[in-house]
C-alpha cells in the first residue's frame, strides 16, 4: 500500500526562505546567461546586478528572525532597492516590497493570498516602471504567470499546482519576448534591432516563478 499524501494547502515562512534561497541559487547558476542576453540588447549587467541583489537579501535574511512573511519579503526588497542600480532592481525591489505590504504579518499563505501578494508586486513594477504588456519587459513574463496563478486558483489549485501552472505561463511570456521591439529600458534605443533577442527582465523573472514552482512542489 502507499502511503497517504497530504496535499499542502498553504505556503510556509520557511517555504517562502526556501523560495528566496532558490531564487539567489538560480540567478547565480544563470548569472553568465543573463549577462549575455542583455550584453545583446542592453549594457550586459542584468546578470550581475541581480546576484549582487540577491546575495544582499540573503545575507539580511540570515540575519533576520521571527516568521512573518511580509517582514521576510520586505526585508528582501529593501536588499534589492538599497544594493542594486539600474531598472530591475528597484522594480524587483518594489515587487518584494509591495508582496511584502500585502502580506504583513501573515504566518502562512493560501493560493490566494500568494495570488494576491503578486498581484500587488506586478501592479508594483507596472506603476513604477510603467511598462504595458509588449514592451519586451519582465512585465511579459509577470503578467501572464498572474493571470495563470489566478485561473488556477478558482479551479482550486494547491499551492503546487498553482505555481507550476504559473511558472509555465511565465516560460511563455519569457520566449514571448524575442520576436518583440523593446520600448522600455536601454534596450529601446536599439529600436528594430532589439527584435529577436530574448529580454533578460523577463528570464530573471521566469526564474522568479520557476524557483517558487520548484519549492512549493517539494515540500
Ligand atoms: N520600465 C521598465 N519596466 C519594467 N521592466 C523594465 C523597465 N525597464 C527595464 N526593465 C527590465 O529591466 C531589464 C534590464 O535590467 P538591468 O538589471 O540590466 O538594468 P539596467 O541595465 O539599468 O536596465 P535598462 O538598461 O533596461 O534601463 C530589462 O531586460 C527589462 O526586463
Ligand atoms: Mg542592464
Amino acid at each position: 500500500m502507499g502511503r497517504v499524501t497530504e496535499v499542502a494547502t498553504t505556503i510556509s515562512h520557511e517555504e517562502i526562505l526556501d523560495w528566496i534561497r532558490r531564487f539567489a541559487a538560480d540567478i547565480e547558476a544563470q548569472r553568465a546567461e543573463l549577462v549575455r542576453l542583455d550584453t545583446a540588447i542592453g549594457d550586459g549587467d542584468h546578470g550581475t546586478n541581480m546576484d549582487r541583489g540577491m546575495h544582499k537579501a540573503l545575507e539580511k535574511l540570515e540575519a533576520a528572525e521571527g516568521a512573518d512573511i511580509g517582514a521576510t519579503l520586505k526585508a528582501v526588497g529593501m536588499a534589492l532597492i538599497s544594493s542594486v542600480g539600474g531598472a530591475a532592481g528597484p522594480l524587483y525591489g518594489t515587487l518584494f516590497l509591495q508582496m511584502g505590504s500585502t502580506t504583513t504579518g501573515a504566518g502562512t499563505l493560501d493560493v490566494a493570498g500568494w495570488a494576491d501578494a503578486l498581484e500587488a508586486g506586478v501592479k508594483g513594477v507596472q506603476a513604477r516602471g510603467k511598462a504595458e504588456p509588449g514592451d519586451k519587459t519582465m512585465v511579459d513574463a509577470l503578467l501572464p504567470a498572474l493571470e495563470a496563478l489566478r485561473r488556477a486558483q478558482a479551479e482550486g489549485a494547491d499551492p503546487a499546482q498553482a505555481a507550476r501552472r504559473s511558472a509555465a505561463a511565465a516560460e511563455e511570456g519569457m520566449k514571448a519576448t524575442i520576436p518583440m521591439e523593446a520600448r522600455k529600458g536601454r534596450a529601446s534605443y536599439l529600436g528594430p534591432r532589439s527584435i529577436g533577442h530574448q529580454d533578460p527582465g523577463a528570464t530573471s523573472a521566469y526564474l522568479l516563478l520557476s524557483s517558487a514552482a520548484e519549492t512549493f512542489a517539494s515540500s
